[in-house]
């Protein structure tokens, strides 16, 4: 059983990772901490709430961030893909409960050193909650099993600027300090998320089975659309991806390097691997410890994972 920590930002795609984790039958979800990105902060907590009351998720949800701790945008939410509510335009109900009393960081100091050496960290949306961690209780960074975390674009273009990915544009200096913390980080970012895609017919067929998955079907609509007018063949279904890399780590071709971020000028957000195997001058990447990336992805076997999972 691997102890888990979701940080997110509901979101759709974020949705089904969030269903894949409680489903999967070798995953803790020990708690959900939140933060803004596809919508503000204080709906990604409700939603996530939302969500775990509907699908009767134990873990306690935490709000965190409402913006980064270094430059980035919190102005234009992406409420043509994400919906108005975060949740693909569904109204979401008020949820009848509250969230946890501390802040999403917090939440994840004390989760981590409740159980040192078991928790992994997947991360899903702006790193700032991660960052804020590290930054109060910069130790847990040697108490935490792993963090997976979507993002990044290492060898393609990015989906929020031509060189970033919007997680991690989102707040590019927590994101940079996510890889130069002293944990093992591997990104799963656009190199193998935009590969991933769950057509509409699949999305329809998984929603007439049960009640769970309808709901997932209803706040996926929107997104499908969204993707389909960009010529996908349905919706990219990023968040999953990383929990898959936590489940079913074979199914991917990781790499590893020390990564960097830029934290200002046209290129912010852009992901910079310094490969192991080669060899340069003195950098600033010498200074942050080897992590990794995912290159290449089984994107079938990922979709049949996913459907297995959820459908069990
Ligand atoms: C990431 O950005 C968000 O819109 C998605 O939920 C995903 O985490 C993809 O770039
Ligand atoms: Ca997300």
């Amino acid at each position: 059983m691997q102890k888990v920590i979701f940080d997110t930002d509901p979101g759709v795609d974020d949705a089904l990772a969030l269903y894949y984790l409680h489903r999967h039958p070798d995953v803790e979800l020990i708690g959900i901490t939140t933060v803004f990105g596809n919508a503000p902060v204080a709906l990604t907590a409700r939603n996530a709430l939302f969500l775990k009351e509907a699908w009767g998720i134990d873990a306690p949800v935490a709000a965190g961030a409402a913006g980064p701790v270094g430059a980035g945008g919190t102005e234009h939410w992406p409420v043509h893909i994400h919906g108005h509510d975060g949740l693909g335009n569904i109204g979401v109900p008020e949820p009848a409960g509250a969230p946890d009393p501390r802040p999403a960081h917090q939440l994840i100091i004390d989760l981590v050193r409740a159980h040192p050496g078991e928790v992994s960290l997947v991360a899903v949306a702006r790193m700032t909650n991660l960052a804020r961690a590290l930054y109060e209780a910069p130790e847990i960074a040697g108490m935490v099993r792993q963090v997976i975390l979507m993002g990044g674009a290492f060898a393609v273009p990015g989906n929020i600027t031509p060189a970033a990915e919007a997680n991690i544009f989102g707040d590019a200096t927590a994101a940079d300090a996510v890889f130069a913390a002293p944990w093992p980080v591997l990104a799963v970012g656009l190199d193998v998320t935009r590969q991933v895609e769950m057509t509409r017919a699949e999305i329809e067929e998984l929603g007439a089975i049960g009640p769970d998955l309808a709901l997932l079907r209803d706040l996926s609509l929107d997104y499908v659309g969204f993707y389909e007018a960009l010529r996908h063949r349905g919706m990219v279904v990023h968040d999953c991806c990383a929990c898959v890399a936590l489940t079913d780590p074979a199914l991917f071709r990781t790499r590893p390097a020390r990564v960097r971020v830029l934290t200002e000028g046209i290129g912010i957000g852009m992901t910079v691997p310094a490969p192991e195997e080669m060899v340069f001058p003195p950098t600033d990447w010498d200074e942050v410890p080897v992590q990794a990336y995912a290159e290449g992805i089984d994107a079938g076997a990922v979709l049949q994972t996913i459907r297995r999972v959820i459908t069990a």
